[in-house]
């Protein structure tokens, strides 16, 4: 059984993985400030209420628990709220991460595994997007994310870490036994919000921005993968980094991906409740497409995102909300 410190493992991915962490017989040690996160997420191991805006908290973390690595969820996410306070996003995602790192140092814990974006590639020229390609963030938060792989990497050079960075899409879908799922408070995620427009829950309508992209019904077009798949790669990706690789930075999706009036008719499939909504102008800084090359998580961490039809992400979404909802 392996010690592994999740930071941010009271929120959707880092409970995810703790669940998986668990379920392979390691110890899941979630530190988390409950700042997005919910204490009724952790279920596999304890919880450490700690900053990682606190040296000393974390500190305390790493000699109480002598956790063998660490998966680094924790962080700002909310993306607008990033690009009107940039300062508390680089104080949290990255002054968190040198806070986090220097922890590890000090205890002399070398393997993280980094939850890092397809943020960092901010609009590409070319899909499906390669890791190869030029990262280039049209956000504070895409900032932030390339900001700490870049500090990841300085610090594997010197051999002070050993890390790989998992650079999501568009994580979705929930445990299938519907006991965690994605809880965001706001919620700016396009299924949850179709969910809630098919139950009637909050906003009568949900906003669709922008139809008149270059894609086949004109809106959006992203990548979504199951977060039990996520949840998967991380453990591959942790086997690797524990046994002494280092420097994947590697995308995670499926290579598909759903247009945003694909996803609402899916939510329509499953939840059997039309979707109203209101087409909007598009928003700044919107990709017409972003679709990950998923050879690399193939052929590093074998990764096969076997949950990730957008059927089923809807289907397993709908179970855990529906219930969290007494819909
Ligand atoms: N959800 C996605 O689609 C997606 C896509 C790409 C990358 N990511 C990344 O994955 C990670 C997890 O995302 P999520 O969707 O689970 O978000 P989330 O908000 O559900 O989880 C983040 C967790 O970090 C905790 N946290 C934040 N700041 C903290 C701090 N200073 N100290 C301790 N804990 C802190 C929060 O309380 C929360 O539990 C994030 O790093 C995010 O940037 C998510």
């Amino acid at each position: 059984m392996a010690r592994i410190l999740v930071t941010g493992g009271a929120g959707y991915i880092g409970a995810h993985v703790c669940r998986a962490l668990a379920a392979r017989g390691d110890l899941p040690v979630s530190f988390d400030n409950l700042s997005g996160g919910h204490a009724h997420a952790v279920q596999w191991g304890p919880l450490v209420r700690g900053d990682i805006r606190s040296p000393a908290q974390l500190d305390d973390a790493f000699r109480e628990f002598e956790p063998e690595a660490v998966m680094h969820c924790a962080a700002s996410i909310e993306i607008n709220e990033g690009q009107k306070h940039p300062f508390p996003f680089w104080e949290n995602n990255v002054g968190g991460a040198i806070n986090l790192t220097g922890a590890m140092v000090r205890a002399g814990v070398k393997p993280i595994v980094f939850s890092s974006s397809c943020a960092v590639y901010g609009e590409p020229d070319r899909v499906p997007i390669r890791e190869s390609e030029p990262r280039t963030p049209v956000s504070v938060y895409g900032q932030t994310k390339l900001a700490v792989e870049m500090l990841l990497a300085d610090l594997a050079l010197s051999d002070d870490i050993r890390f790989a960075a998992l650079r999501y899409f568009n994580a979705a879908g929930a445990s299938p036994d519907a006991e965690i799922g994605e809880e965001h408070e706001p919620e700016t995620h396009l299924i949850p919000n179709a969910l809630k427009a098919a139950a009637g829950i909050g906003p009568a309508r949900l906003e669709v921005f922008g139809s008149d992209y270059d894609t086949h019904d004109g809106t959006c077009l992203r990548d979504y993968v199951h977060v039990v798949d996520l949840a998967a790669a991380h453990l591959a990706a942790l086997d690797r980094v524990m046994a002494g690789s280092s420097g994947l930075c590697c995308n995670l999706g499926t290579g598909r991906g759903a247009t945003v009036l694909e996803v609402l008719q899916a939510v329509e499939r499953v939840t059997g409740s039309p979707v109203p909504y209101d087409i909007q102008p598009r928003r700044a800084g919107d990709a017409a497409v972003l679709l990950a090359d998923t050879e690399l998580a193939r052929t590093e961490l074998g990764f096969v995102p076997e949950a990730s039809s957008i059927d089923q992400i809807i289907a397993d979404a709908w179970r855990f909300h529906a219930r969290k909802w007494g819909a």
